[in-house]
């Protein structure tokens, strides 16, 4: 793993977009998997920045969405989709058919993530995927399990992940209990991962990531056995902040 600590999160926020942006640059083309959360918003932001000033151009480029919130429609305010279109997709000029993300909403969950893998598969690969990381070591919704999940599924969210994400909702109880979160093996097979993590909360899942064991209840463990995973962190995630 190529490690960056940089001093803050606006640090991460423009080295994240450098790496993100040379792709674009140099395959228009790419596939780029995309991640929630509040840690990719300023990265967002500087990407919108760029697009603005004519450096970046999207047009070609597809996008495949990490997760979603089982039950929560596109117009939700607080689903995936919802968030994608305020913080990135209305500000550039990536067309709506390139854009997937997993339907909160299909009539079946089994043959929505079905057809997630599929479109992953048929798109080749993830060129560059943004991961954040949780608490709890998850990455997309891969929760801690007694197994690896390899495809896309329907997963119980952990009651760390609901509490975490409890800020967006009016009462814990709004909190969907499930989502549908990409599985490891798509993870994996994506050519570059790009992991960002920001303040202290997140310094003992990082340690374990990289120096515990290769181990499903930490499922970010499993980056160790990927050969491109560059982790940009601020010194409070680093756990270097005083
Ligand atoms: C979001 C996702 C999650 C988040 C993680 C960190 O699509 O898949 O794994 O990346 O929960 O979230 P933040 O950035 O809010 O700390």
């Amino acid at each position: 793993m190529n490690i960056y600590t940089v001093q803050n999160y606006e640090a991460l926020c423009t080295k994240s977009a450098d790496l993100i942006s040379e792709l674009i640059q140099s395959k228009p083309n790419c596939n780029l998997g995309l991640a929630t959360g509040s840690t990719p918003l300023g990265i967002y932001e500087e990407l919108v920045k760029r697009y603005k000033n004519g450096s970046l151009d999207f047009s070609k480029a597809k996008s495949f969405n990490l997760d979603e919130y089982w039950g929560l429609s596109q117009e939700h305010p607080c689903s995936y989709s919802y968030y994608m279109r305020q913080n990135l997709f209305d500000h550039i000029n990536m067309p709506e058919p390139q854009r997937n993300i997993p339907s909160g909403t299909a009539s079946s969950a089994q043959s929505e993530c079905f057809l997630y893998d599929q479109k992953i598969s048929e798109a080749g690969h993830l060129d560059l995927l943004i991961l954040g990381i949780g608490r709890n070591g998850h990455i997309g919704f891969n929760e801690p399990a007694q197994a690896f999940n390899m495809e896309t599924h329907l997963v119980e969210l952990d009651t760390v992940t609901r509490q975490d994400n409890a800020r967006y909702f009016k009462t814990y109880e709004k909190i969907p209990s499930h989502a549908i979160t990409m599985g490891i093996q798509s993870i994996m097979n994506a050519k570059q991962i790009l992991l960002i993590a920001s303040g202290s909360g997140k310094t003992e899942a990082l340690s374990k990531m990289r120096n515990g064991q290769i181990d499903p209840s930490l499922p970010a463990s499993i980056l160790q056995l990927h050969e491109n995973v560059t982790v940009i962190q601020d010194v409070d995630a680093a756990g270097l902040s005083i």
